[in-house]
């Protein structure tokens, strides 16, 4: 008999179908056993009636254990009560391991133990909710920007420079030469979008971040379009534009993994454009109003921006941030020669900055200027240079840490729960 996926099994009501998987949970009454089954697709109870079972198969589902791999055949039935709306009652059942002394049991463990632990407890509902939602938001980025036109552009993950600033950069031994973890594809990216319009790198980026903190990893998977002839109104049209559309696909495909992680749906429900636009000065203004102690150059810290996002109901802008917290590359605002044309969008609730992007310096003078400034070596950065003598035109784009939009969209407080195994600074494994 071939197999059935339990999220199939909608299609299947009245008739017998083979399940393989793994017991998740057990309940007995003397003559009935009710089995809480999981294949990786669903949950589904099914129910071993003794007498109505042969009598081995009645015996091995007594021995079940958490996380036992078995496979059971039974006939599918509507029951409202389940959440599902299906039960499963056992015609026969096959034990393909009895599990021992499983680790992860019902009584509530540290995180420090869970993620020691985390190549199990993914296989646990809340763990696999927000994956689930992962991989959902993923596919939606790509169908957005595959819908749109973009080339996707790989970029390399060994890099002898800089993009991000030197301070959070892991250096490797690339045959006696150093060279760097990428931190970002964007200077790629820049190249690209001269050779193709628009592009959209997406790969792992790496930051040596020394801090720990609720949102940082130090390998993380990042989403950076990248555009010819963007300038910065278009850079906030097209992050609310994307955000838009990943909202509205996971609240359409993740109803179920959400209601699991009992996110508030009315906080994505509001995501809709338009998106506040915020300058920077504006931003500095609402944070003394609110009693903050900032510094017109500072750059924010995670209570300024949870002060900042408590006035809006869903993400906003913050532009024109002074020059010297930006990056090299940022193209500097020839009406203000204070600020750079950056953008940052920040999510509400806390999440704080889930992209940041902006428009680059095309200028070749004004970027040597720039790279020797922030004491980069020129050699490194000639052939990004040469993008700046052949042609060069106004562009811009922006990065999304994948990790960071999903513990927003999950309400997750954590950013080491929405990657299947976090790298932190005091996590390596497994
Ligand atoms: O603001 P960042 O550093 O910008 C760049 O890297 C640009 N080169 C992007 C571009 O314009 N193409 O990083 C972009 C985003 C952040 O907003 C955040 O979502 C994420 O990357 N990010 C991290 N996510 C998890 N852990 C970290 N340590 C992160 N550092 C940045
Ligand atoms: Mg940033």
């Amino acid at each position: 008999m071939e197999q059935t996926y339990i999220s199939d099994l909608g299609g299947h009501v009245g008739q017998e179908v083979l399940i393989k998987g793994w017991c998740y949970n057990k309940r007995s009454s003397g003559k009935i056993h009710f089995l809480q089954l999981r294949d990786g697709t669903g949950f589904i109870q099914g129910v071993a009636v003794k007498g109505e079972v042969p009598e081995k198969a009645f015996e091995d589902a007594d021995r079940l254990t958490i996380e036992s791999s078995v496979i059971v055949k039974g006939s599918v039935r509507v029951d409202k009560r389940a959440p599902s709306g299906l039960e499963l009652s056992v015609t026969d059942l096959e034990v393909v391991q009895i599990t021992e002394d499983y680790p992860i049991g019902k009584k509530e463990h540290g995180v420090g133990f869970l993620m020691e632990m985390r190549h199990l407890a993914i296989r646990h509902k809340k763990p696999g909710a927000v994956l689930r939602v992962r991989s959902e938001a993923i596919q939606a980025v790509r169908d957005y920007f595959y819908n749109n036109g973009y080339v996707l552009f790989d970029a390399p993950i060994f890099t002898p420079n800089a993009c991000e600033g030197t301070s959070t950069l892991f250096s490797v031994d690339y045959f006696g030469q150093q060279a760097y973890l990428s931190q970002s594809g964007q200077l790629y990216g820049e190249a690209g979008a001269m050779a193709f319009g628009k592009v959209v790198v997406f790969g792992p980026s790496f930051r040596a971040e020394k801090s720990k903190t609720r949102r940082h990893l130090t390998e993380y998977w990042h989403v950076e379009p990248e555009v010819a002839y963007l300038d910065l109104d278009a850079n906030m049209k097209l992050q609310e534009d994307m955000l838009c559309y990943v909202v509205a696909r996971i609240l359409e495909k993740c109803r179920e993994e959400l209601k699991e992680l009992e996110r508030d749906l009315s906080m994505l429900d509001v995501v809709k454009p338009p998106f506040a636009r915020v300058s920077y000065d504006e931003a500095v203004k609402i944070l003394k109003e609110a009693g903050q102690e900032f510094e017109w150059g500072g750059d924010f810290g995670a209570p300024d921006e949870t002060v900042l996002a408590s006035k809006y109901d869903r993400p906003f802008f913050v532009h024109h941030f002074p020059k010297e917290i930006k990056a090299f590359y940022m193209a500097p605002d020839p009406e203000d020669d204070r600020v750079s044309l950056s953008v940052d969008c920040l999510a509400p609730e806390g999440y704080g900055e889930i992209i940041g992007g902006g428009q680059r310096a095309e200028d070749y003078d004004y970027l040597v200027a720039k790279i020797n400034e922030n004491n980069l070596k020129l050699e490194d950065y000639s052939w990004y240079l040469d993008l700046r003598k052949y042609g060069t035109v106004p562009h811009g784009g922006f990065g999304l840490g994948i990790e960071r939009l999903v513990a927003w969209l999950c309400g997750t407080h954590h950013i080491r729960e929405t990657i299947p195994f976090p790298r932190t600074i005091d996590r390596l494994s497994p």
